[in-house]
């Protein structure tokens, strides 16, 4: 098979903003107890961290962490997780008991020693305006005030200052502490959003979109809510998890064209409001909760409720979920003219990259490798393409490419970085690439993940899912090409000259 892609230096989509590579953890199942935190283990710092699944995580390369839910956010009291008073409480989200061991200031700390930013969210099911407001003040305001003298109380003299705020979670799903209405909801987001700009206007926030495509409220939930709030916030949030629950390869592996559409209906939104309030401001997009999520379903239905840190949602996964992983952060990227922020969901143990072993092990899933490669290497500005390329229908999708991929110019180490997934079970790519403008001088790197069983998963013990050296790519004057092996993740980084 042939696939011809041009671009041209001068036909761009946008720069990457570096948040397109956050995560997310959420205190539930053993993503913070047992995951990052987990005193006693024989690599926990002082403060019970696990020094091996922080050099994970820094491998990773997330520079933003969505904190601490996700569903258990509708129930929680942030208080509870500051100064000495720690209270167990029922997590009613998750059927378990949250022990508040881990709270702001050590989970603040944390994202510290991992070199990423927290992009905090506030309860909007079970509370409000004041905690909303508290919350800001106790962070990022400098002092001298009850709630940011408390802050330096408790050990920490400088504000926070975090930037990125979520206006509670899925706040349409009916399984939410505290669900609303679109009407109910864009009032309370409306009024924290403005009280909390009011504590400290340099914050930046993200509104509840719908919790998926398929809620039967989509897209009016959207417009709704906007309509009360556009002029307050500064990202619309989308939601998606995805499975090969009927086990249809070629399916599955179009779902990322499912996410494509899934923006592009959502950005109509946002512009419709824009147009309808004659607003100058143009909403971007925080696709805040991504990843495939469905191998864990079944056990997680046997679950006995009220355990501290259970093992939930640990989905295990395997080749072809890396290849879906791949498509999908291919996605993300053509859309990076709106998509500014999205967080894999979540970062360990529960539906995650990384795994670890209770006083064990902490190991790399086959969906490691794809994200750390892109957060490492997918940097600069996302060039228009277009794709020649044979395509295929399946059960849901029609004229699916064969060949889903982005070119990134990066400006400042005079790069071009092409991720490409061929979807194809059994034939190679002979992929091309014209880039028009640049003086392509060498391959720098061309890596792929391929020649897998598609069940095929990586374990504690053993990480056959990584990405190997390819050789089968050449310079020849301003054409790039590459062999793409059947069922592949590619990136080939390409060195270019000034012209
Ligand atoms: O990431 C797991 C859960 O998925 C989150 O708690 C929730 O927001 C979503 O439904």
């Amino acid at each position: 098979m042939q696939a011809k892609m041009t671009v041209n230096k001068a036909f761009t989509i946008s720069t990457i903003d570096p948040r397109v590579y956050g995560t997310f953890l959420e205190h539930m199942g053993r993503a913070v107890y047992s995951g990052i935190y987990e005193p006693g283990h024989k690599t926990a710092d002082a403060k019970g961290f696990r020094q091996d699944v922080k050099e994970l995580v820094k491998e990773l390369n997330t520079p933003l962490i969505r904190y601490p839910g996700g569903n258990f956010l509708s129930g929680y009291n942030w208080e509870d997780g500051i100064g000495k008073n720690r209270p167990k409480r029922l997590d009613l989200a998750w059927k378990t008991v949250e022990t508040n061991e881990v709270g702001l200031h050590e989970f603040i700390n944390w994202s510290k020693e991992v070199n990423a930013e927290v992009n905090m969210a506030i309860n909007l099911g079970t509370r409000g305006i004041d905690a909303a407001r508290n919350i800001v003040e106790y962070c990022n305001h400098p002092g001298g005030t009850y709630w940011s003298d408390l802050r330096r109380q408790n050990g920490a003299e400088a504000p926070f200052n975090i930037k990125t705020w979520c206006l509670g979670n899925e706040m349409d799903g009916p399984w939410q502490i505290g669900g609303k209405t679109a009407e109910e909801y864009g009032r309370l987001a409306a009024e924290a959003a403005k009280v909390m700009k009011w504590v400290d206007p340099t914050i930046e926030l993200v509104v509840c979109g719908s919790s998926n495509d398929q809620m039967p409220t989509f897209a009016s939930w959207e417009a709704t809510v906007l309509e009360h709030t556009y002029e307050h916030v500064d990202y619309l949030s989308l939601h998606s998890y995805y499975g090969n629950h009927k086990n249809d390869l070629q399916n599955y592996l179009a779902m990322s064209v499912g996410m494509d559409r899934f923006i592009k209906s959502v950005t109509a939104i946002c512009d419709y409001i824009k147009a309808k309030k004659r607003s100058n401001k143009t909403l971007n997009l925080s696709f805040d909760e991504w990843n495939i999520w469905y191998h864990s379903n079944e056990k997680d239905s046997e679950n006995e409720p009220w355990q501290q840190a259970p093992p939930i949602l640990e989905d295990i996964y395997n080749f072809e979920d890396a290849l879906l992983f791949g498509c999908l952060l291919i996605t993300l990227l053509k859309n990076s003219d709106r998509v500014k922020i999205a967080c894999l969901a979540q970062l360990v143990n529960v539906i995650a990259p990384i795994m670890t072993e209770k006083n064990g092990a902490a190991w790399r899933q086959a969906t490691f490798y794809p994200f750390m490669q892109a957060a490492h290497h997918g940097h600069g500005t996302v060039l228009r393409h277009n794709l020649d390329v044979p395509a295929y229908d399946c059960v849901d999708f029609n004229a699916v490419p064969f060949v889903e991929s982005v070119a990134i110019h990066n400006e400042v180490k005079n790069e071009i970085i092409v991720f490409a997934v061929n979807r194809s079970a059994n034939e190679s790519t002979d992929f091309t690439a014209e880039l028009q403008g640049f003086n392509p001088t060498s391959i720098l790197e061309f890596t792929e993940i391929s020649g897998h069983d598609v069940k095929q998963v990586n374990t504690k013990d053993t990480c056959p899912v990584v990405p190997k050296k390819a050789d089968a790519a050449s310079i020849n004057g301003n054409q790039l090409t590459a062999s793409l092996k059947p069922l592949s993740w590619n990136m080939i980084r390409v060195g270019v000259a000034d012209k």
